[in-house]
């Protein structure tokens, strides 16, 4: 079986409105041969820009993050019809930063991503462990953990359609990037939990990627394991060279 890589830039809170539509007008002939999936994961102000910069291309437009209730008093949040009406194909939910500084829990991410597929969205759901917890042994429990809460209720099809991305926090932003032992080793956890819950079909279906110091340099030989089937780059993503190896890891 063989599943599409999925090269997916996550911004952040970096470029603004204007910035991000130069970058993805300048980037879209770069990409136009990458035989991985082109997504850019951009902020909340610059996700209009960048759908309309995108159309006709083959990148697909990623937001950071969703409310899970369709509309109402939660000041500062953003809801799925809002995402799905612009026209954005995936929503990341359940990031580190995120769970990290604004209190996501697996609760918060599984409510998310029920709320992506009823708002025509493909969640990109992430997991990963801490130093600490690695540390300490209990990586595969506490992914698995993760996984296990986030899908909750989901149906297979649905699953078939979400995306995990493996994110290690210690590989975060620090260019300490696993090895691709570790990281095959986790993304494989990873899809036996899957099978365990959902069946073969499912598990050899579902897209795992793996992110963290995802760069130019070493996304070949992540992507080239068994079970990574793609990156979630951060600040590689935000340069055009970079991303543009990145994206065509395999050319
Ligand atoms: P870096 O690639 O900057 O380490 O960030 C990874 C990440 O958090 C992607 O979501």
């Amino acid at each position: 079986m063989s599943r599409k890589i999925i090269a997916a830039g996550n911004w952040k809170m970096n470029k603004t409105a204007k910035e991000a539509v130069e970058f993805v007008e300048a980037l879209k002939g770069r990409v136009a041969d990458a035989d991985a999936e082109v997504v850019v994961g951009v902020p909340f102000v610059c996700l209009p820009g960048v759908v309309e910069a995108a159309k006709g291309s083959n990148i697909k437009v990623a937001a950071q993050n969703m409310h899970w209730e369709e509309s109402g008093a939660f000041t500062g949040e953003v809801s799925g019809p809002m995402l799905s009406e612009l026209g954005v194909d995936y929503v990341i939910i359940g990031h580190s930063e995120r769970r990290q500084y604004f209190g996501e829990t697996d609760e918060t991410v599984n409510k998310k991503a029920h709320a992506a597929f009823k708002y025509g969205l493909k969640p990109i759901i992430c997991v990963g462990e801490s130093l600490t917890q690695r540390e300490q042994g209990i990586t595969a429990e506490l992914v698995r953990y993760q996984v296990k809460i986030a899908l909750l209720g989901l149906s297979a099809e649905q699953v078939k359609e979400t995306v995990i991305a493996y994110e290690p926090i210690w590989a975060i932003g620090t260019g300490k990037t696993a090895t691709n032992e570790q990281a095959e080793e986790v993304c494989g956890i990873i899809r036996v939990c899957v099978k365990e819950l959902y069946g073969e079909d499912v598990a050899e279906t579902v897209r795992i990627q793996y992110g963290g110091s995802v760069n130019a340099a070493n996304a070949a030989q992540l992507f080239g394991m068994p079970n990574i089937d793609g990156g979630l780059v951060g600040g590689a993503s935000l340069k055009l060279d970079d991303f543009e190896k990145i994206a065509k890891h395999n050319k």
